[in-house]
């Protein structure tokens, strides 16, 4: 049995990697982990209450197939001098230092065999809050998956706002 919770290697790329048995198992249940275990302790909560946006670090969200990762030279861009003694930032520049990407896991996707295709710009043109989605982001250190994405989600609201409900919208 072979998971497929995929983690990014770049920005806005990932692989499938095989984290461990548990997350198998939830794979084999069709299950999404909701506990996922990031490298470095990153916060939204601190970043959010410093007025940033969403898109300083997700840019291809308004306009990408994907929001993206930030890489790591856009986080070493402030943390060259921002809480530089912080064992969490030593650990990112560590990762800029061997000139690698900081590997995060995947929170939000789609399993496979579901045959789901998103993309956040229309979305994002139709004034879709990201809270709808992902939830308040000023509550969370790591992102951590918002449970009911399913299908009925999906379609309830685009009902709701008279976006196209045909089967091949969200599937391929
Ligand atoms: C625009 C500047 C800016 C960028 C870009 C930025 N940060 Fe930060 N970061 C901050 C500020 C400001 C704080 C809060 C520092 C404080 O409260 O002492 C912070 C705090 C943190 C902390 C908490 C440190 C601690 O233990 O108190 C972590 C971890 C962190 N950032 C990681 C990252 C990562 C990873 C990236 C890239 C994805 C990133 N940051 C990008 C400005 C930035
Ligand atoms: C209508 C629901 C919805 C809204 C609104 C939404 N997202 Fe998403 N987001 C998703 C789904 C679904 C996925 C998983 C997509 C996939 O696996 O193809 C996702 C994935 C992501 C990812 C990780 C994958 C990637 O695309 O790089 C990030 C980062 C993200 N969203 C950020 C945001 C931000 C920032 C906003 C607001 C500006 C936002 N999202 C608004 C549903 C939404
Ligand atoms: C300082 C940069 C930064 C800012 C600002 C930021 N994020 Fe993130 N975001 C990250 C990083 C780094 C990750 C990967 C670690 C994680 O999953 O928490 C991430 C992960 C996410 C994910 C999960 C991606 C996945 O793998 O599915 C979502 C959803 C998300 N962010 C939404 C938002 C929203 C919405 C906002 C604005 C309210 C926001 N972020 C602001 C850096 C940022
Ligand atoms: C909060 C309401 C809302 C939710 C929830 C929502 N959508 Fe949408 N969706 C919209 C709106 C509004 C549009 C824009 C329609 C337009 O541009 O006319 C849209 C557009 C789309 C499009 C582009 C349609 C096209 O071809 O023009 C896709 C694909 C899509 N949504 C998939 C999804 C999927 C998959 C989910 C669940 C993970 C989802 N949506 C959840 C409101 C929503
Ligand atoms: C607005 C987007 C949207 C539309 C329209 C839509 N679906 Fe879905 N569908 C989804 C999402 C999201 C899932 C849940 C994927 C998950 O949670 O793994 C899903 C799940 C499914 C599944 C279960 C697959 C699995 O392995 O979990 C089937 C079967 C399915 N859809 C068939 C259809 C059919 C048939 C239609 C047309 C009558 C349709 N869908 C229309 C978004 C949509």
């Amino acid at each position: 049995m072979e998971s497929r919770h995929p983690s990014y290697v770049t920005s806005g790329e990932f692989t499938t990697a095989h984290p461990d048995l548990l997350a198998a198992a939830k794979d084999f249940a069709d299950d999404y982990p909701t506990d996922v275990q990031q490298p470095i302790a990153f916060t939204h909560k601190a970043h959010l209450e410093h007025h940033m946006k969403c898109a300083n670090c997700h840019q291809g969200v308004a306009s990408g197939p994907d929001a993206t990762i930030p890489n790591v030279k856009l986080c070493m861009i402030c943390h060259l001098v921002i809480a530089t003694d912080k064992p969490e930032i030593k650990k990112v520049a560590a990762y800029q230092k061997k000139g690698e990407e900081i590997p995060w896991r995947r929170v939000y996707w789609f399993y496979q065999s579901a045959h789901v295709k998103f993309r956040h710009g229309p979305h994002i043109r139709a004034d879709v809050d990201c809270a709808t989605c992902h939830g308040d982001m000023k509550d969370q250190t790591v992102a951590v998956r918002k449970a009911g994405l399913d299908m009925g989600f999906c379609v309830g609201c685009h009902r709701v706002h008279k976006a196209p409900t045909d089967c091949t919208t969200c599937h391929y």
